[in-house]
């Protein structure tokens, strides 16, 4: 229950023409459509993730889509592969103009029951892995200007049953989108967010649901607390994510861009 993507882009398909991007977590769900839009759109693009097979699925259906791709294999927790992805999609591409930071975990778990563990492999993927890749990928994007892209949520806002990890852990996501802008503006490097709200098709829905239900019934139901009636497409994100690397986003830095049709403001009537 989302809406098919229409038929023709609202931007040029050129736009991102002789470009780079390094997309985290660029294999599946959100990541796998933002890379292939950006690659629609023109960029040669690099994805990173833990498994391979997986990697390389994504990458010959890139392929079939004359889309130029590269699968990168390693883990966003450690910084020594966030380097190397760099280095490699850059001697095999010359440049690297676009940083995706795409790469997350989750699962639910009452605080009560959440080990420390568990809270701190959260907050090593979706914060410290945000943080290692953009350190990692700056020097790369000063030389000509360029964007990053850390897709975040809107758990945080308020707060979240069964979420505290990946709350506090988008939170700093969020907190860190700001405090790049802030610091690498001066270089050209525009740092922004998109916090999706439930997306179609994705492990954030399917997982994080809680219920033993089909996706459409689980679309179904998560749609009736969304004002805008249905629940996101993967190309609500990756569209949006277009857009914040286009030159039309170009004044547009240390913002969150929330995608998720008024979800996270929806209250029940009293
Ligand atoms: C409680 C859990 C758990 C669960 C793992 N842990 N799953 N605790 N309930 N369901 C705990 C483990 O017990 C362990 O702590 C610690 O977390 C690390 O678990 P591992 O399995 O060893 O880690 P790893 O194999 O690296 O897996 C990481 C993962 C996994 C995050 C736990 O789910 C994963 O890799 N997921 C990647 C894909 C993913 O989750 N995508 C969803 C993103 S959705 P102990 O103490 O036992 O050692 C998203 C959207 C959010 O981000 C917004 C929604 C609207």
């Amino acid at each position: 229950m989302s809406l098919p993507p229409p038929q023709e882009s609202p931007f040029r398909t050129n736009i991102f023409a002789g470009q780079v991007a390094l997309i985290t977590g660029g294999s599946s769900g959100i990541g796998r459509e933002i890379t292939r839009q950006l690659g629609l759109h023109g960029a040669a693009v690099a994805i990173s993730g833990r498994r391979q097979q997986v990697l390389d699925d994504a990458v010959a259906a890139f392929k079939e889509e004359c889309i130029t791709a590269i699968g990168l294999q390693g883990d966003v927790r450690k910084a020594a592969d966030c380097e190397r992805w760099v280095q490699e999609a850059t001697a095999h591409f010359g440049r690297l103009d676009v940083l995706v930071n795409c790469a997350a975990g989750n699962f639910l778990a009452s605080a009560e029951e959440l080990s420390v563990n568990g809270f701190r492999t959260v907050m090593e993927i979706d914060a410290i892995g945000t943080f290692a890749a953009s350190r990692a990928a700056f020097p790369a994007l000063r030389a000509r200007g360029g964007s990053i892209i850390n897709i975040s949520a809107t758990l945080h806002y308020g707060a979240t049953w069964w979420q505290a990890h990946a709350s506090a852990a988008k939170a700093a996501v969020d907190s860190l989108t700001r405090s790049l802008a802030v610091e690498w503006g001066a270089f050209g490097v525009r740092v922004n967010g998109i916090a999706p709200g439930p997306t179609g098709g994705t492990a954030g829905v399917s997982k994080l649901a809680g219920v033993d239900a089909s996706e459409e019934e689980v679309n179904e139901m998560v749609a009736s607390t969304i004002p805008i009636g249905r629940v996101g497409s993967t190309w609500d994100i990756a569209i949006a994510a277009v857009f914040l690397c286009s030159p039309a986003a170009r004044h547009i830095t240390g913002d969150t861009l929330v995608v998720d049709g008024a979800a996270w403001m929806w209250k029940q009537p009293v």
